[in-house]
């Protein structure tokens, strides 16, 4: 294992609670773990708990004279193979973009030369705030910092939304899949970003416009990636498939959250992006805020064009390497082409939806691949060989990008 000694920093929220679950997951996993509680922290779990689960002292405070005598805080910041922060608060995210080192966590943090993975918690409408997401950007620019999270959902406090921490078995995969495959693997250490499943356009409460994807490629490749040693981001649409060991999932419903969301995950950090999702191009102008009610007269509906999302994060100032798809029914390989170059894409998988048995739904796939220079058939097969296939693929040019 690369990463064996984690050193987890506790700071104040309700979360704190699922952090004991989370020492527990990395013990069972055989890593070691030693905890850092900020005095926020104290305030919902004691120590106790920490010390018990993890079988380490924890340690509280940056002028306790007799744990600098042992083992100091410089220590302790050499100690660890990597610093996790879960919760993080908002109060302690704008200290680390500060650089503060006023506490013996922020200490330990500005001390540290191993990586810091961070799993913000708050409340949706603080994380949501000008200044937290200003730190975040701050953060996302610091290549010692990784951002996990947060989740959305219901909230401790009512409210629903963004903000919520991360649960304890997808960090618990983060981390084992930091420590187990960080060194091996065509992608290793890469962070590899996914878009996959449908979108859905609501058009009242109980209806939407959506298309057939299951999700499956997107799925696969994300599972083939992450056994090619890369930290995998799934953004999926809604669908209905487990999500693949030490791979991270958010979960998004219309074209425009997918936009929103990959961008946000993009700018934590992305070397590689792939697009399998099956966007839908146009949305129903609104939303009825009542259900429609039937008539007899024939009804239409007014519909606005979606924002790309690969076209978004292929036109960035530093754009990852980005790979399109393609589903087409007929002159498969001009319009594949034609859509790499108006994306400006580094490759573009192309399906022909046509064939019965393969493509939207199915477990069997059959692509073209094309880049700029060249092109390769893949299948027929099971997706996941394909994706496999396809990972390979796209390792071998993304480092031919890299290294150019
Ligand atoms: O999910 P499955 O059931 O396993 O099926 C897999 C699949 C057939 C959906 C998948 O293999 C596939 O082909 N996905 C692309 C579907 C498609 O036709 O995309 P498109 O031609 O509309 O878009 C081209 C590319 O731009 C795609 O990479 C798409 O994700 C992206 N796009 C499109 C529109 C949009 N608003 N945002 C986007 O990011």
């Amino acid at each position: 294992m690369a990463a064996k000694r984690i050193l987890l920093g506790i700071t104040g929220g309700i979360a704190a609670y699922k952090s004991a679950e989370l020492v527990r997951l990395l013990k069972k996993a055989g890593l070691e773990v030693r905890v850092v509680m900020t005095r926020g922290a104290e305030a919902f779990v004691t120590p106790l708990t920490f010390q018990a689960l993890s079988g380490e002292p924890v340690r509280t405070s940056l002028l306790d004279p007799e744990a600098e005598a042992g083992m100091g805080h410089i220590e302790l910041a050499k100690w660890a193979d990597q610093v996790v922060v879960a919760p993080a608060s908002a109060d302690f995210l704008a200290r680390l973009a500060q650089g503060m080192a006023d506490d013996l966590l922020t200490t330990v943090c500005c001390a540290t030369e191993a990586p810091i993975a961070v799993a913000p918690a708050m409340n949706q409408a603080m994380w949501k705030n000008f200044r937290t997401q200003r730190n975040m950007s701050l953060l996302a620019e610091d290549p010692q910092i990784t951002v996990w999270g947060p989740d959305q959902g219901e909230q401790a406090c009512g409210d629903t939304g963004p903000g919520r921490m991360l649960e304890p078995d997808a960090l618990a995969s983060w981390i084992l899949a930091d420590a187990t495959r960080a060194t091996v693997g065509a992608l290793a250490g890469k962070r590899v970003v996914i878009t996959a499943g449908p979108t859905r356009e609501p058009i009242d409460p109980v209806r939407y416009i959506s298309n057939h994807s299951s999700g499956k490629m997107g799925y696969a490749l994300a599972r083939a990636a992450a056994d090619a040693g890369a930290q995998v981001v799934l953004v999926s649409g809604p669908v209905n498939l487990p999500v693949p060991d030490g791979v991270a999932v958010r979960p998004v419903m219309t074209a425009q959250d997918m936009l929103q969301e990959a961008e946000r995950v993009v700018a934590e950090g992305c070397d590689i992006f792939i697009a399998t999702a099956a966007v839908a191009d146009y949305r129903p102008a609104a939303c009825a805020g009542d259900k429609i009610k039937k008539t007899d007269e024939a009804m239409t509906l007014s519909l606005v064009r979606n924002p790309d999302t690969l076209a978004t994060i292929a036109a960035r100032k530093n754009p990852p390497f980005t790979v399109g798809f393609a589903a087409e029914t007929t002159d498969v390989a001009r319009y594949a082409n034609d859509k790499m170059q108006r994306k400006k894409l580094n490759m573009i998988v192309a399906n022909d939806v046509s064939v019965p048995g393969l493509g939207f739904n199915s477990d069997q796939n059959a692509v073209t691949v094309f880049w700029p220079s060249g092109e390769q058939a893949i299948g027929p097969d099971s997706k996941q060989a394909i994706a496999d296939t396809l990972v390979a693929l796209i390792a071998e040019h993304s480092n031919k990008v890299g290294n150019s």
